[in-house]
């Protein structure tokens, strides 16, 4: 085994045995071998393909809603087809060896850590399998806001009383984060021993910004990812190989 990986192993089986030792942050790398696509890989990112602005942003949305939902179908059938990989399993299966040790935090919008059994993964950027009002329900002070599955069928959906198109519950571009996902995200990220970072390009804040967060706070931090990303400055150290190559090895403790 590397040194650097044998390292991690080690810093890794240290830190479960303190509760909120650990802390691993997921991008869409984590997904990848599972056959969704990530976004800023040359070739087969989505970002190389489409415009985040025309199909990740609100101003997207309303200039074109009926190719921005067909778009979003499309993912949401690829999420659905696919399968959590060995990686999540791994992660999951440690954590339920480990209780209360390890935290994750996932950008992802697939339910792959959800399905492998990780459970209070704390989502910053959504779940595209949900979706809610484009503009707040009119009758959320009045009585209970109009219910999402009851919205008449169309690209988008639209609210059989008030009209109101349907959106995908994921954070675009320009949107604040949930903040109690990402409070909660800074303080694991804060109190954890060994932060891993998995599967990131490093390129969208605030979650890029954890790895620093962490370091400061003293974690030893480490990036699992086949190529150099942004933060690579922030860890201690980066190990080359993909999710499904690493993470199995890492959380056999
Ligand atoms: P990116 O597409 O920016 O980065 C994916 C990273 O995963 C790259 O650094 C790849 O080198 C790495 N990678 C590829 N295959 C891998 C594998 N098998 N194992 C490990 N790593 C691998 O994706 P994110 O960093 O997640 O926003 O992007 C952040 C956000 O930008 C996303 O959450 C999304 C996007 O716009 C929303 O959906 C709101």
């Amino acid at each position: 085994m590397p040194k650097v990986l044998a390292q991690a192993v080690e810093r890794i089986a240290a830190a479960a045995c303190e509760p909120g030792g650990l802390c691993v942050l997921t991008g869409a790398g984590m997904s990848a071998e599972s056959g969704i696509a990530t976004f800023r890989d040359a070739m087969t990112g989505l970002w190389s393909r489409f415009d985040p602005m025309e199909l990740a942003s609100e101003d997207g949305f309303r200039a074109d809603p009926a190719r921005v939902w067909g778009w979003y179908e499309e993912r949401r059938a690829g999420v659905r087809a696919a399968q959590p990989n060995a990686g999540h399993h791994a992660l999951a299966a440690f954590a339920r060896r480990h209780p209360g040790v390890l935290t994750l935090v996932t950008q992802n919008v697939d339910d792959l850590h959800q399905r492998a059994g990780s459970v209070d993964t704390i989502r910053l950027h959504g779940d595209i399998l949900c979706d809610r009002w484009l503009e707040p329900c009119q009758h959320a002070t009045q009585r209970s806001a109009c219910d999402v599955a009851r919205a008449l069928p169309g690209r988008p959906p639209r609210c059989a009383d008030c009209d109101n198109p349907l959106r995908p519950g994921v954070v675009w571009f320009g949107e604040m984060l949930p903040p109690d996902a990402i409070a909660a995200a800074e303080r694991a990220a804060e109190g954890c021993a060994v932060l891993l970072v998995v599967g990131t390009s490093g390129a969208v804040w605030p979650a890029a910004g954890l790895a620093a967060q962490a370091r400061r706070q003293g974690a030893w931090v480490a990036i699992v990812n086949p190529h150099p990303s942004d933060i690579d400055g922030q860890a201690h150290a980066a190990l080359r190989g993909t999710a499904v190559g690493l993470l199995p090895a890492l959380f056999a403790s």
